[in-house]
């Protein structure tokens, strides 16, 4: 995972600003009930989408546990106990006192066992009837368009990635497991995400985890079939992210 206390200088900017926030938030709160008056927001990291979350009558608490992305989420979302340093699978809040729990854009990032600790502990705070939110196949998301792109990475990632640790099939598993129930979805632009040939070229070669433990020669391959796309410094087409809810029983 990054390093969040420093990407949290450059984040907002590279991660498709206000729009992407206003889009994700939007998707989020088709999912909400309107009459949520506790939102506790885990992997809140600079509040961006958080304080979008806000409304008359609901408190939103913002956890993380980078520090870094934290202090830009404080006054967002009005200082005090609002914004709190924490981990997803042991959050500093008390059982049942959540109306709703938003992960945007965590578990992906997160291995399989904390996505299952993660989830559990949602259902632990929420009051009956209360619902989860998440991304999930956020990776995915980006090839999902028939880009040029697309074809090449969705063909790559089939042949030489893992299952996902935000799989939507295993989410939904862990979430029944833990007493959740599918309670929708929604889709939102991933504004500023979409990405040119060449930066795959860099993210291929250096940063995505399942091409680096690839075999070489196939990563090789992989790079030269982007590297001969025309137009390489041109971004691709905006993906569109899949947020799904899931409702705890009892309510
Ligand atoms: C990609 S950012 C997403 C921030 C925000 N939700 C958004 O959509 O802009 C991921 C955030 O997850 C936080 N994070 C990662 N693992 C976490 C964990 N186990 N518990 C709490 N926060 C975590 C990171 O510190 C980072 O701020």
């Amino acid at each position: 995972m990054l390093d969040y206390d420093l990407e949290a200088a450059h984040y907002d900017r590279t991660r498709g600003g206000v729009d992407r926030a206003r889009a994700a938030a939007g998707a989020v709160l088709e999912l909400v009930p309107a009459d949520c008056a506790v939102l506790v927001d885990v992997a809140c990291g600079t509040g961006i989408v958080s304080e979008l979350l806000t409304a008359p009558g609901r408190t939103v608490i913002g956890v993380d546990m980078a520090a870094g992305m934290l202090a830009l989420a404080l006054p967002r979302l009005g200082g005090g106990g609002r914004a709190v340093r924490g981990d997803a699978t042991r959050l500093p809040v008390a059982a049942g006192a959540a109306d709703a729990v938003t992960f945007m854009w965590l578990l992906h990032l997160v291995d399989d066992a904390v996505v299952a600790a993660a989830i559990a502990e949602a259902a632990r705070i929420l009051r009956p009837g209360g619902v989860l939110v998440t991304t999930v196949d956020k990776d995915a998301a980006q090839f999902e368009s028939d880009s040029d792109v697309g074809e090449i990475m969705r063909a790559a990632r089939r042949e030489l990635a893992p299952r996902a640790s935000d799989d939507s099939e295993r989410v939904r598993e862990l979430a029944r497991a833990a007493g959740l129930e599918p309670a929708g979805t929604a889709r939102y632009v991933g504004h500023g995400q979409g990405r040119a040939p060449q930066e795959w070229v860099l993210r291929v070669r250096e940063q995505i985890g399942w091409a680096r433990r690839a075999d070489p020669d196939r990563v090789a391959e992989i790079c030269r079939a982007l590297e001969a796309l025309p137009e390489q410094d041109v971004r691709r087409t905006d993906p569109e992210y899949t947020v799904a809810g899931f409702r705890l029983g009892g309510g």
